[in-house]
């Protein structure tokens, strides 16, 4: 059985990371670590049965609906080593399901704690909709606002109704089933005849690719197995996880938020955070510095239009510039001893993150594609003095507009300039973006399904001349 898991489980080892090394290195517990893993999984029990005690109304509707069943007989569950994960398999078969929580227990809903770190400041971007609504109104419909939401039936992209709802694996004894009664959304999953239910807590992903979802257990945060592909409308496994098995229980660290949340006070250990204090979105002030001193002054003094306490990028030098989009569009390592949410508009990022030297597209562990190191290998950024801004308005959603895009190249170039111009006549203006930033299947996301592995594309960000791309899209629109 342990020989088994182990093996199901080392593939998600080179995916997801040192973390989960912990596992793949065993050889087998001594006497005394058996021992040590039988207390704590007493320990274990004995805290989620005081769980259960807390979460009735959860657990009355668990067994209403058969949720949260006890293992059977046929099933064997294992803890691993630290105590934090349980590992359900079958004794003759590879596939596997992992849970921070025992089997036959629930999810804890998010805890009731007080902040420990003071936040310095954020508040949000509702804060600044009374003085500027104009930027306000635009902003909220952008991908850095939506980025991260609550995951409410109407926010929630993927399907709930019977027919649209399944998520079929390689392995037919594993299945996926998104359910919902009243507001509450669950991903359930059936593991042989046995089964369990995880709520849908938040939403990561504006949706532009695909929506991930993460669920609370207690102050800790981990994401579900299953994510909403955009594209095809379709229930996908997580990217990074393995077809088959079913993965509660990666958890969400605080550089996955870093990029994704405007803040949220995290603990000492890893993945230990205060719910309450989460600011969803990445808001206004991730690029003009916290909030609150800004705007406590400017409600106490209505009268000056002098603007106090706030960073504005553009005024900044064009490294620093680079450096406050960089917080999320480079390469980087995870924060420097886990300290995330502490750059401010001026830092160094060297200051704050463990950098790596690249302009490859996929060189960190994430999936971004790294637009400040491709852009930086372009001509249009060595020979002029060009930053993110000169192409996007960080205010406005302006998403899929080719043609405004195109314009924006046009404020330094002119049509004449291209070599295509006398073959495309007008229709050049239209889209210089396909021949010049192209969009290619990324390195950086791979998903595998039940029918092979999907790598959703990212657009390019060194601005060349390729002929590939040119030639494609001459294809595809003879003229
Ligand atoms: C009580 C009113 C008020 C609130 C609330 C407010 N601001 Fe301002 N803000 C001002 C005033 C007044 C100015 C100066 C006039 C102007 O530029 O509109 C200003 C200017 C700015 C500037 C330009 C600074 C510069 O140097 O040009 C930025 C950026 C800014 N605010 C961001 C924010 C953000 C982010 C929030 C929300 C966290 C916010 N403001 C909330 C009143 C407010
Ligand atoms: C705190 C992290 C963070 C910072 C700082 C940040 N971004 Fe982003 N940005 C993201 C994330 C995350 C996404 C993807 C959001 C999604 O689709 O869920 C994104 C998406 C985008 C998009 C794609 C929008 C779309 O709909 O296609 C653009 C363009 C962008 N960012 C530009 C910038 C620029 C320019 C800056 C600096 C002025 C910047 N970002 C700063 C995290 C950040
Ligand atoms: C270094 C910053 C960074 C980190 C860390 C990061 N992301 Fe992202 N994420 C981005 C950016 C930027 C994008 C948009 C992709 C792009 O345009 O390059 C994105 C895109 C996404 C998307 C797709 C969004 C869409 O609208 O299609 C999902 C889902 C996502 N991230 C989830 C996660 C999760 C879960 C983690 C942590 C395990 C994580 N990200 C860690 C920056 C980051
Ligand atoms: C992704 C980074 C980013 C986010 C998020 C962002 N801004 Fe900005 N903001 C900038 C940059 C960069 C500039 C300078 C733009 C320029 O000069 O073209 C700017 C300029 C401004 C200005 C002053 C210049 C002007 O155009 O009037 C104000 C005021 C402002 N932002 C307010 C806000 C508010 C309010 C929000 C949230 C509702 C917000 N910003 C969200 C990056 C951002
Ligand atoms: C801020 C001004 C600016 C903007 C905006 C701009 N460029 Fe450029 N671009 C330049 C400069 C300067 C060069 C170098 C030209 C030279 O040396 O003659 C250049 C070079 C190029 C080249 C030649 C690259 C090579 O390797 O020879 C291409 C192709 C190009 N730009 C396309 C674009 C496209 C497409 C856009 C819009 C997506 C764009 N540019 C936006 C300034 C800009
Ligand atoms: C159908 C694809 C296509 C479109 C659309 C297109 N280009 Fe080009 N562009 C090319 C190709 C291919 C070349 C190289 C052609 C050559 O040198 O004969 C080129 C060359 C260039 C160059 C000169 C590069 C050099 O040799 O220094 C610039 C600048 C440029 N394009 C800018 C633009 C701008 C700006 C637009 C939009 C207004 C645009 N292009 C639209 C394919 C395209
Ligand atoms: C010369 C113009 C130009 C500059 C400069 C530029 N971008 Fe973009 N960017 C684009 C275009 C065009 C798109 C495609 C927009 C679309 O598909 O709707 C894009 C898309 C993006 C996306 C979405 C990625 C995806 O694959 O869908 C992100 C994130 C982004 N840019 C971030 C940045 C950042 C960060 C910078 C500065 C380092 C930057 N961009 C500078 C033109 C530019």
């Amino acid at each position: 059985m342990r020989r088994k898991l182990t093996i199901a489980f080392v593939g998600l080892v080179f995916v997801i990371g040192g973390w989960f090394l912990l596992f793949s290195a065993s050889e087998g517990p001594t006497e005394a670590e058996m021992a040590q893993l039988r207390q704590r999984d007493a320990n274990r029990r004995a805290a989620s049965l005081e769980a259960e005690r807390r979460s009735k109304t959860d657990l009355a509707l668990l067994s209403e609906h058969g949720r949260g069943q006890e293992l059977p007989d046929y099933l064997v569950s294992e803890i691993d080593r630290e105590g934090n994960f349980w590992f359900v398999g079958k004794p003759d078969s590879a596939v596997g399901v992992q849970i921070p929580f025992a089997p036959g227990r629930l999810p804890l809903p998010p805890a009731e704690t007080e902040p420990l770190n003071p936040n310095p400041g954020f508040l949000g971007a509702e804060a600044c909709r009374d003085c500027h609504k104009d930027k306000y109104d635009s902003f909220i419909e952008t991908a850095h606002h939506r980025t991260t939401r609550l995951a409410l039936p109407n926010e929630v992209a993927g399907s709930f109704e019977e027919g649209s709802n399944r998520m079929a694996t390689g392995d037919p004894n594993v299945i996926f089933t998104m359910k919902q009664r009243g507001n509450d959304l669950y991903q359930s999953v059936q593991f042989f005849d046995w089964g369990f239910e995880v709520p849908f807590h938040i939403i990561i992903g504006s949706s532009k690719m695909a929506e991930s979802y993460l669920y609370w257990h207690g102050d800790q945060l981990f994401q579900m197995n299953c994510t909403h592909l955009t594209e095809r409308d379709e229930w996908i496994n997580s990217p990074g996880f393995i077809d088959g098995d079913a993965i509660y229980a990666r958890p969400i660290r605080s550089g996955c938020l870093d990029c994704h949340v405007t803040y949220v006070d995290y603990r000492k250990s890893a993945n230990h955070y205060t719910p309450k204090s989460m600011i969803l979105g990445i808001s206004c002030e991730r690029c003009h510095g916290p909030g609150r001193q800004h705007v406590d002054y400017h409600v106490a003094n209505p009268d000056v239009k002098e603007p106090k306490h706030m960073k504005v990028p553009s005024k900044l030098s064009r490294q620093a510039q680079m450096d406050v989009c960089g917080q999320c569009h480079t390469t980087k390592k995870a924060p420097i001893n886990e300290q995330a949410f502490q750059f401010r508009p001026g830092d160094k990022l060297s200051d704050h993150y463990e950098m790596i030297d690249g302009k490859e597209e996929s060189l960190n562990s994430v999936h971004t594609s790294n637009q400040v190191g491709r852009l930086s290998l372009s001509q249009c950024f060595q020979k002029s003095e060009m930053g993110c801004v000169e192409c996007h308005d960080p205010h406005r959603n302006e998403r899929g507009n080719l043609k405004l895009f195109s314009q924006r190249c046009l404020e330094c170039h002119q049509q004449e300039h291209c070599g295509m111009k006398e073959r495309l006549g007008d229709r050049l203006a239209d889209n210089c973006i396909d021949c010049h930033m192209p969009v290619r299947a990324s390195k950086n996301l791979q998903v595998e399904t039940g029918e092979g592995n999907i790598f959703p594309p990212l657009r390019d960000h060194f601005i060349r001349v390729d002929q590939e791309a040119t030639d494609e899209l001459l294809n595809e629109k003879p003229n």
